[in-house]
């Protein structure tokens, strides 16, 4: 049985995958290049630069390096301007609890998100004090579907991968979580999590209990 749960925030705990999702489209629209569903299924749980360059796969002109440092500052402007107002409300529905039940069940909690807004989220939707580990993303060089985030998310808790369950809602996240040898419990549709060793609809379906018993 796993003796910690890491979860991933955007799309899981919070519904800021929708905020993330409209702040790239602003971008797009302001530069011209078109973002379809199947681009932002790939975006999601991608870090920003790497979001970045999926976006600009379709752009008809190169950028130089410069130029992208100032386009993702962009996306970041308009993504910030978006979650000024967040608050605990915007808690998805059962996120709060499905936490606190894993933590009541005498498991450890960690945050893994790809987000360097991360910190300021879970300040302004109030659960920064839920979690015994938050990976710092500014320190994680390789994006998911890389492993790196979630060695790192083990590792500051002081586990091994394999006593990890990891809960995500990205088919990056799904693919990083196998590739660090944890559990993966996908928060979504078949259609883009059909990788992940547990389904569920939303995070109010989490129910600890079942990989304890
Ligand atoms: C999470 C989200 C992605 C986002 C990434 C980086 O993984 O799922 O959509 O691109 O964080 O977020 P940031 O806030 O650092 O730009
Ligand atoms: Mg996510």
């Amino acid at each position: 049985p796993p003796k910690a749960v890491v979860f991933d925030l955007d799309g899981v705990l919070a519904d800021t995958a929708v905020l993330h999702r409209a702040a790239w489209q602003q971008l797009a629209d302001e530069i011209g290049v078109p973002l379809d569903e199947a681009a932002a299924a790939r975006m999601k749980g991608v870090d920003r630069r790497g979001s970045l360059e999926i976006l600009l796969e379709r752009a008809p002109r190169s950028y130089g390096e410069a130029e992208k440092d100032a386009l993702a500052a962009r996306k970041n402007a308009h993504y910030v301007g978006l979650i000024g107002r967040l608050g605990p409300s915007d808690l998805l529905p059962g996120a709060r609890a499905a936490v606190e039940s894993v933590r009541r069940a005498g498991l450890k909690t960690a945050l893994a998100s790809a987000s360097r807004n991360a910190p300021q989220l879970l300040d302004r939707l109030g659960i920064a004090t839920l979690f015994d580990y938050v990976v710092d993303a500014g320190r994680i060089a390789r994006s998911k579907p890389d492993p790196e985030i979630f060695l790192a998310a083990a590792r500051g808790l002081g586990l091994s991968s394999q006593e990890c369950l990891g809960v995500e809602d990205a088919a990056a996240g799904i693919a990083a979580l196998h590739a660090a040898g944890m559990t993966a419990v996908g928060i979504g549709r078949a259609q883009e999590l059909d990788k992940a060793d547990v389904l569920l609809p939303d995070i109010a379906a989490f129910d600890i209990s079942r990989f304890i018993a």
